[in-house]
């Protein structure tokens, strides 16, 4: 998913490169083809044909091959607790071999370039953790929407697929989706995302990933309609458009053949034909602009939200009630309160890539703001935050909870250890730039036993072997995250402070990442209980996914070895891509078991379907939130 970010911010220099080399007579160049198509009027097969017309490069390939072996091998955290068989309720995802995976891939000659790098996507999502990726930026340019949005309310006890939204405005809304395809829906959905989504190791998160659902987009304070990754794909689909069998009204079944709406993500004029294509989409930027990892917005609200825009025009930015709800401030999160039930405050966490030295006092406003509005409970709206900043995940829950103990908000923390890495965290130790730190700098991670920041070395002192299924490597001493706990003004309380029954967490289990820490920290040190919405009827679902690491990305590897002076382990990859690892793992409290792996800490304690007046209305959907954590 970063890469669209890349895409969207492609400079208009890369344009100016693509010059047209000359065709080839009588030779169809699918790229050029796929150049010359007027942006609103793209085809699928356009673009297939482009991709797949790129040649398979051996040599490319057996480079590609092992830069990604280097850095599972070195880097991965959990290269091997991936191989974790039988994994227990609410997770559903079966043991991957990274090396053997990669080799298997290895040693396959493709009959084209696309085959082998869709080969390689399909392998990262096999880990069901969406730290792991792999998507070449030139097979992400364009995006793919259906007409259709999906969801599965639960209607009179029964669970089935329905039309959420219906683009063509022909009336099919609410519709039931009987078949896809020829098979049955709910099946055919679940199986998709399994294998393309690798987004959670639940399937019912799963299952809510590849369905619509609402996202808040804090520039304009409106709820976004999220399709639904089953209706919008960042990769090419499997099928040149999807045939529905649609059930309204109970009785008759009539045919939809929804085509997909081709998206183009990278500026025009970005390439010319199939060696601009290669040159300009594909190879590695030549430009040495390190990536600074700034706060950026989510890449899914970017992008929805100029589909948003093309339909309805800006919208103003104003505060915006629900019918239901008053919003009463927002910036980058939001404060609401339930008109019907005043007592009832709902405080909207959309993401965490916020400043947490400007975010956390906007939130205690927010806060002191709600009671003084006579809100005695809050619900935390944490549903499609995909995570960000680790510091902010420790620090939320100070706002709700007090604690001097810095550790009750913090995880203990293992990195894999190498030779490379050694070096990394020493030189680190003698640079001054704070420019320079990286992951493995030392004065950001703190001991265990004192929570001070480290003066010495912790990937060289207290280094274990640790065995997961019967392999063995290196791993550093336990370590925390250092953050800074004075960001939060400890003299302000609210009627909830400290008060785990007045707090409740909402998620639709798409709480990824940091969301998944601060959410284990609510839930597992202060005994919040939350609520999770969706999945399948009468099946427990997870409150969070993927919360036990954080992301490094190839590139962001290569470049803490060279702002050091330090030899890289391995060669850039020769395509820009977002290839990235989990490379941190935590463990809940005293856990020995990873936190990723530990299927306990996963289910929410109150899980609620959907139905069509939920699935629509945020508003409703806290009511009946309120209605499930305080009856
Ligand atoms: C649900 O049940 C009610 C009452 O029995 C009935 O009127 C309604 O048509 C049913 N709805 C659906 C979608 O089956
Ligand atoms: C890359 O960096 C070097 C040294 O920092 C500089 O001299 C060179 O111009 C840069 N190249 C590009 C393409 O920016
Ligand atoms: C809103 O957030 C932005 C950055 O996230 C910050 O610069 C700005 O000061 C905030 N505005 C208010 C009114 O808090
Ligand atoms: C974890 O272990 C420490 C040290 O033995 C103990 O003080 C603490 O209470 C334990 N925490 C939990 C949540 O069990």
């Amino acid at each position: 998913m970063p890469s669209l970010v890349k895409l969207l911010l492609l400079s208009t220099a890369l344009a100016a490169v693509a010059n047209a080399a000359p065709n080839m007579v009588g030779y169809p160049d699918h790229c050029s083809l796929l150049a010359k198509a007027k942006p609103g009027r793209i085809t699928y097969q356009e673009v297939a044909n482009c991709y797949r017309s790129i040649d398979f490069n051996l040599k490319q390939a057996k480079a590609t091959i092992e830069t990604l072996t280097t850095f599972y091998n070195d880097a991965f955290v959990f290269r091997d607790v991936a191989l974790t068989p039988n994994l227990k309720s609410p997770l559903t995802a079966s043991p991957v071999d990274a090396m053997e995976g990669l080799k298997r891939i290895g040693q396959k000659r493709y009959r084209n370039d696309f085959d082998f790098h869709q080969d390689l996507s399909l392998f990262a999502m096999s880990f069901n953790d969406a730290h792991v990726t792999y998507a070449p930026q030139c097979y992400s340019s364009y995006i793919f929407l259906q007409p259709l949005y999906l969801y599965a309310p639960v209607i009179n006890d029964s669970q089935s697929v329905r039309v959420r939204h219906d683009a063509t405005k022909s009336g099919l809304e609410d519709c039931e989706v009987v078949r896809i395809n020829g098979q049955n829906a709910r099946d055919i959905i679940q199986r998709w995302a399994d294998k393309h989504t690798g987004f959670s190791k639940d399937a019912g998160v799963r299952f809510n990933h590849a369905l619509a659902s609402k996202l808040y987009w804090p520039d304009t304070k409106i709820w976004l309609d999220v399709p639904g990754m089953f209706s919008f794909r960042y990769r090419l689909p499997e099928t040149q458009f999807i045939d529905y069998e649609l059930k309204c009204d109970g009785q008759y079944s009539r045919k939809f053949r929804g085509q997909w709406k081709v998206i183009p993500m990278a500026p025009e004029g970005s390439f010319s034909d199939k060696t601009s294509f290669v040159s300009n989409l594909c190879m590695h930027s030549t430009s040495n602009e390190t990536t600074e990892p700034a706060v950026e917005p989510g890449v899914l609200t970017t992008v929805l939200g100029s589909l948003y825009e093309s339909e309805h025009g800006r919208p103003d930015t104003s505060l915006k009630d629900l019918p239901d709800a008053k919003l009463w401030a927002s910036n980058n999160t939001a404060a609401y309160q339930l008109k019907s039930m005043p007592h009832v405050g709902v405080l909207v966490v959309p993401t965490m890539e916020i400043v947490s030295q400007t975010e956390i006092p906007s939130i205690q406003g927010y806060m002191t703001l709600l009671a003084n509005q006579g809100v005695t409970h809050i619900i935390i709206d944490m549903s499609g935050n995909f995570g960000g900043e680790e510091e902010f995940a420790s620090l939320l829950p100070g706002v709700f909870f007090k604690s001097h103990d810095k550790s009750i908000h913090a995880h203990r923390t293992r990195f894999r250890v190498t030779p490379a890495i050694q070096a990394l965290a020493e030189a680190n130790l003698r640079d001054l730039n704070p420019k320079h730190s990286t992951y493995w700098d030392p004065r950001e991670l703190a001991d265990t036993a004192t929570f001070t920041p480290f003066k010495t070395n912790p990937f060289i002192t207290g280094v274990e072997d640790l065995a997961f299924n019967g392999r063995s490597a290196a791993f550093s001493q336990e370590v925390f995250n250092d953050y800074d706990q004075e960001i939060i003004d400890s003299t302000l309380s609210y009627p909830w402070s400290n008060d785990a029954s007045k707090i409740t967490i909402l998620t639709d289990g798409q709480c990824g990442s940091a969301c998944g820490m601060t959410s284990d920290y609510f839930v597992h040190r202060h005994g919040v209980k939350a609520v999770a919405v969706g999945g399948h009827h009468n099946t427990p679902l997870s409150m969070f996914s993927f919360p036990g690491a954080s992301v490094l990305d190839t590139d962001s590897y290569v470049e803490s070895f060279e702002k050091l002076g330090l030899k890289p382990t391995f060669q850039r990859l020769p395509y820009e891509n977002s290839v990235s690892v989990g490379v941190t793992m935590v463990y809940s409290d005293n856990d020995t078991v990873p936190l990723e792996y530990n299927s306990a800490r996963f289910p929410a304690a109150f899980r609620l379907d959907y139905n069509p007046a939920i699935a629509r209305n945020q508003d409703q959907l806290w009511a009946a939130v309120a209605r499930a954590a305080w009856k």
